[in-house]
């Protein structure tokens, strides 16, 4: 087994590499190892100076996050940045690629630090539902004063070697690659008769008013605690001598470590990375992508090509008229200002991208040779199956034509074709070029290396990529349908379409599914009733029209300034929309049903009660393949707090059997609204969790 810490000494300075692929985590051999090596290296007389460095791409990611939450392991990471820092002998951090979380701790425990042009720096436990727990919100305090410190702990964001190097985190920069940095910058220490330094020496950082800081972050992180229990860290730098701040900081660290928000955020950080992983993909090489082709240029379409612009792949857009394309291009342009205007694009990439990567068309024709075609037209199988009877006759062999469709039947649509096997869903969601979710749709007759293609796309593209079987509405709208549903039925009974949208928002969704619906276009779910009352409403539905009546008004929301919430001009957000009210009391009257109040922890009840159900029915049926794609959809797609991990595993955290007893209950009202899911039963028969399932797979 390769050494996981390896020490070469040369003209007197000691070079303690550690080379834990990928990413340097300091597992528990790695912190022994560091330890053992500063020890030896101090023990060591032909040693002056001592270097750490990372082999690979970085320096060191940060603590062992697969180790959180098992029983701790000797040394411990605060008493290893402790004892590097007492070390008698300069000690520098030579650092590339990432140092974040404990990796710039230890960097920080030592008493220079030099790091390369790219390198970043960070202190990221937030994203994680935790604060730094080996000092950093001690020492980079006093290196950078109480403000910046909250802030860059605050937002966990990488900070460039340029940046840390003006705010004083790092020392030097130099080209080259760690060891000869290191070498160097020891050199020169020891030429100029440097001795020690160390950060925990340095004074304490100044008082600000703490508590308007933490309840402002409690505030923008819409109730998740770490952002705000930085400053708690940094407050006890400021206020105690170092030792003891460096016991509260633990003390907090340790208490954050327990909650449910640190497994939720620990959750999705490993599923963000593991929705692409699917094992039916293994070993398939997806086919070329170099060019794709749009059709439609309205709201999605125009938005996709704009994501696809940007990841460098030419676009060909088809539109039904030159007037219509000439709109698209405009549509197009003006997403990509707003790249402009952020720094994200040059003026003279904006002219590129406008003028010569994309061509706006209207004949067929012009997408005889593109590797990938995605449709974005109206929402109609009768038009969609006409556009793909057109792709099938122009595109050439191999080309994968793609559906942007919400809720359509994408075999249905492949079956219009020749080449089913060619043919994929690739749902994006509004605005296309922002939005992180791209649901992959694998009809059954699908090629494995489409779907692969999918995901490779959506990788260019920058996207969380989650693999979905058909069924109406795939993962995400499915859901979503369901728990508007329980949301529609509390506002026939009683609640206000306001209560529900605060009860949400109280919970950690950005909005509630009202203000949602304002945003997307009231029309959007006006279309999908009336399919559904069409295709024959399911068992246990409770239909609803106020929102119809609304429609008919001219009410379609935001782009109208009026839907359930009025909106003025300039203002953000709305205010609840009075005739809202009247048509809910009307129709409640019509019905004969006797309104009741409802509290947020009810509506918060039912409405998760739905969205888990839902959720547990589609892993149940094979749509999603683990809960943790579900978990995902939600996330990235549909606001579901972060830091609460994905409905199903909020649900593994509230126990199951809880839940399974909250829809029994709910089932004595609406049997077959509230039907639990068989997957659900029988893991709590069997006495396992969504996650075990997410292990299994
Ligand atoms: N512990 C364990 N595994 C880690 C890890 C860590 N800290 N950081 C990354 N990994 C793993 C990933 O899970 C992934 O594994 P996989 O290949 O099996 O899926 C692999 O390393 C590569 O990671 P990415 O796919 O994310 O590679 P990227 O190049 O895109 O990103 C990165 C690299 C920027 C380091 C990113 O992985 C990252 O942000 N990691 C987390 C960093 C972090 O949060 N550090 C703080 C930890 S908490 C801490 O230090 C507590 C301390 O204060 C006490
Ligand atoms: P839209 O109405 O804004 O745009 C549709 C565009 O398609 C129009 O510009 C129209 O001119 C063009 N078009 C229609 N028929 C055409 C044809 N035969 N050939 C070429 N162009 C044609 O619609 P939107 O919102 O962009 O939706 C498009 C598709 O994306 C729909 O299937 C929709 O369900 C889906 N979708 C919509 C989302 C949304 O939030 N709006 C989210 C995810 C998917």
């Amino acid at each position: 087994m390769t050494e996981v810490v390896t020490t070469e000494v040369i003209d007197g300075i000691a070079l303690i590499t550690i080379n834990n692929p990928p990413v340097n985590a300091l597992s528990q051999a790695v912190r022994q190892g560091i330890q053992d090596a500063v020890i030896a290296s101090e023990a060591d007389d032909a040693v002056q100076a001592i270097v750490i460095l990372g082999q690979g791409r970085a320096f060191i990611a940060g603590a062992d996050i697969k180790e959180f939450g098992k029983p701790l392991m000797e040394p411990n990471l605060p008493d290893l940045c402790t004892r590097i820092e007492a070390s008698p002998k300069p000690l520098v951090a030579s650092m590339h690629g990432v140092s974040l979380g404990g990796g710039l701790e230890i960097a920080l425990g030592c008493h220079y630090r030099v790091a390369t042009p790219d390198a970043r720096v960070g202190l990221p436990e937030v994203h994680l539902g935790l604060i730094p727990g080996a000092g950093g919100t001690q020492r980079l305090s006093r290196l950078v004063g109480s403000e910046v410190a909250i802030e860059a702990i605050s937002s966990g964001r990488h900070i460039k070697a340029s940046e840390a190097l003006s705010l004083g985190i790092i020392d030097d920069i130099a080209q080259g690659d760690p060891r000869e940095n290191g070498l160097a910058f020891a050199r020169k220490l020891l030429s100029d008769g440097k001795s020690r330094r160390a950060v925990s020496e340095l004074p304490a950082p100044k008082a600000i008013d703490w508590d308007a800081s933490y309840n402002a972050l409690l505030k923008k992180g819409r109730g998740q605690l770490s952002p705000a229990y930085a400053v708690r860290g940094v407050q006890a730098a400021s206020e105690r001598p170092f030792a003891e701040g460096i016991k509260e900081e633990r003390r907090l660290f340790t208490e954050l470590m327990q909650t449910d928000q640190r497994q939720g955020m620990i959750h999705t950080f490993f599923s963000e990375r593991a929705v692409s992983n699917l094992p039916e993909l293994k070993g398939v090489s997806p086919r070329a992508l170099d060019s794709i082709g749009v059709i439609g240029g309205g709201t999605m379409g125009a938005g996709i090509a704009t994501a696809a612009l940007l990841a460098g792949l030419p676009v060909t857009l088809l539109e039904m008229s030159p007037e219509a394309a000439e709109a698209a291009k405009g549509r197009i342009e003006g997403n990509l200002q707003g790249a402009l205007k952020r720094g994200k694009i040059s003026q003279d990439q904006f002219t590129t991208l406008t003028e010569t990567a994309l061509t706006p068309a209207t004949d067929y024709s012009a997408l005889a040779q593109v590797d990938l075609v995605i449709e974005a037209v109206f929402e109609d199988m009768r038009v969609k199956k006409e556009v793909f009877g057109k792709l099938d006759a122009i595109c050439k062999p191999g080309a994968i034509l793609a559906s942007n469709t919400s809720y359509l039947d994408v075999n249905e649509i492949a079956a219009a074709t020749s080449r089913p096997q060619d043919v994929i869903g690739l749902h994006f969601f509004s605005p296309a070029h922002v939005m992180k979710l791209l649901e992959i749709v694998v009809p059954d007759q699908t090629a494995p290396d489409v779907v692969a293609t999918g995901f490779a796309l959506g990788k260019a593209l920058k996207k969380i990529s989650v693999r979905s079987g058909v069924c109406d509405g795939f993962i995400g709208n499915r859901i979503l349908s369901t728990y508007r549903a329980a949301a529609d039925h509390m506002v026939l009974d009683g609640a206000s379409p306001f209560d529900i949208d605060t009860a949400v928002t109280g919970f950690g969704f950005p909005m509630g599914p009202f203000a949602v619906s304002d945003l997307a276009g009231l029309d959007i779910g006006w279309a999908v009733r009336k399919r559904k009352r069409a295709e024959g409403l399911p068992k246990g539905a409770r239909d609803t029209e106020y929102a119809d009546k609304l429609c008919e008004a001219g009410h379609f929301g935001q782009k109208t300034g009026t839907g359930y919430y009025i909106y003025e001009k300039g203002k953000r957000g709305g205010t609840p929309n009075p005739a809202v009210t009247e048509l809910i009391a009307a129709e409640r009257q019509e019905k004969g049903l006797t309104p009741r109040s409802f509290d947020a922890a009810e509506i918060m009840r039912r409405y998760m009660a739905a969205m888990v159900n839902e959720a547990a029915k589609i892993v149940g049926e094979g749509i999603a393949r683990r809960p943790l794609d579900v978990d995902m959809v939600l996330l990235f797609g549909y606001g579901f707090p972060r830091y609460r991990g994905g409905p199903l595993k909020w649900a593994d955290l509230q126990g199951l059997p809880k839940i399974l007893q909250d829809l029994e209950d709910l089932a004595q009202e609406n049997p077959h609204f509230w039907e639990p899911a068989p997957l659900l039963k029988q893991l709590v028969a069997e006495g396992r969790s969504f996650d075990d399932l997410n292990k299994e797979a």
